[in-house]
């Protein structure tokens, strides 16, 4: 059967119980720290000398597609009826978005301590500790728009600016890739503060807190987040039909330690290729 994932903003109050209960639960099993600990040991970017392929790579998209999956099956192991939404940050832009209320994903941190004081994820709910990457404390940490240094979320314009390129990645493949969409919607520029961050940056970097390193896996909107870049891999695939939905598409000599799609994609040596559609999977509503 195929589910779908909704838009966050159209969930009834019923659908988002069920989904926070979903997440509780999948806590509460140590399941959730499993993939916090995974996102931490895949957050190796190019220059570290690792072996790139959540971030900066033009895995990028296909790994957080499976390991989206991944824990959306532990979600529906506890409730069938459950799937990841979305968030649209391009529309729901304010730090008082129905997304971040009380029962949801609760809202910012307080100034002091930058810990989440409302909503389920709260310290004080009792159910939200953080286990794995401890630097501050046991709380979750939020910090919306940087007080220090102000930004805003991506807007329309700067999607667009992604999405209107019609080559899906290019040569050297990694952070410094000035053509292609995976790059631009993954949002590293040769910019100085806050212009180095576009899109999928700009949004970790907007909410602050564990959402900035490689412990974002900690705050729960990270699985939101991710879930609209997956819907706009699709959005731009059905723009560009034209374009090769995934590069390089082979092993190639200037690709160095880059996962073409015919490779296997660790930890789960599936090929990127396979990964490009999901429509026998979900779909995006
Ligand atoms: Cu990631
Ligand atoms: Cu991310």
């Amino acid at each position: 059967m195929v589910y779908t994932r909704q838009n966050q903003s159209t969930l009834t109050t019923a659908q988002k119980k069920r989904f926070v209960s979903a997440v509780l639960a999948v806590k509460r099993s140590g399941q959730y720290d499993d993939f916090v600990r995974m996102h931490v040991e895949f957050y190796i970017g190019d220059g570290d000398g690792g072996h790139p392929v959540a971030h900066m790579a033009p895995t990028f998209l296909p790994w957080h597609r499976r390991f989206l999956l991944e824990f959306e099956r532990a979600l529906q192991n506890v409730d069938p009826g459950v799937s990841v939404p979305y968030w649209d940050w391009t529309v729901d832009r304010s730090p008082h978005s129905s997304i971040w209320g009380e029962g949801f994903l609760g809202g910012n941190g307080r100034r002091s301590d930058k810990r989440v004081m409302t909503g389920p994820f709260a310290y004080d709910s009792g159910n939200w500790n953080i286990n794995e990457a401890v630097t501050e404390g046991e709380f979750l940490t939020r910090e919306f728009g940087r007080p220090r240094d102000p930004m805003n979320l991506p807007t329309k314009d700067e999607l667009e600016w992604a999405m209107r390129d019609s080559l899906y990645d290019s040569a050297p493949w990694n952070s410094t890739s000035s053509r292609g969409f995976r790059n631009k919607l993954e949002g590293w520029t040769s910019g100085v503060g806050n212009a180095r961050f576009r899109n999928h940056n700009r949004v970790h970097r907007w909410i602050g807190g564990h959402m900035l390193g490689a412990a974002s896996v900690n705050d729960p909107v990270f699985w939101l987040h991710h879930s609209f870049i997956d819907l706009l891999w699709d959005r731009w695939q059905r723009r560009h039909p034209q374009s090769t939905a995934f590069l390089p598409a082979r092993k190639a000599s200037g690709t160095g330690s880059v996962v073409a799609g015919d490779q296997p994609m660790p930890p789960w040596d599936v090929k990127p290729r396979s990964l490009i559609g999901h429509g026998d999977l979900y779909r995006y509503t």
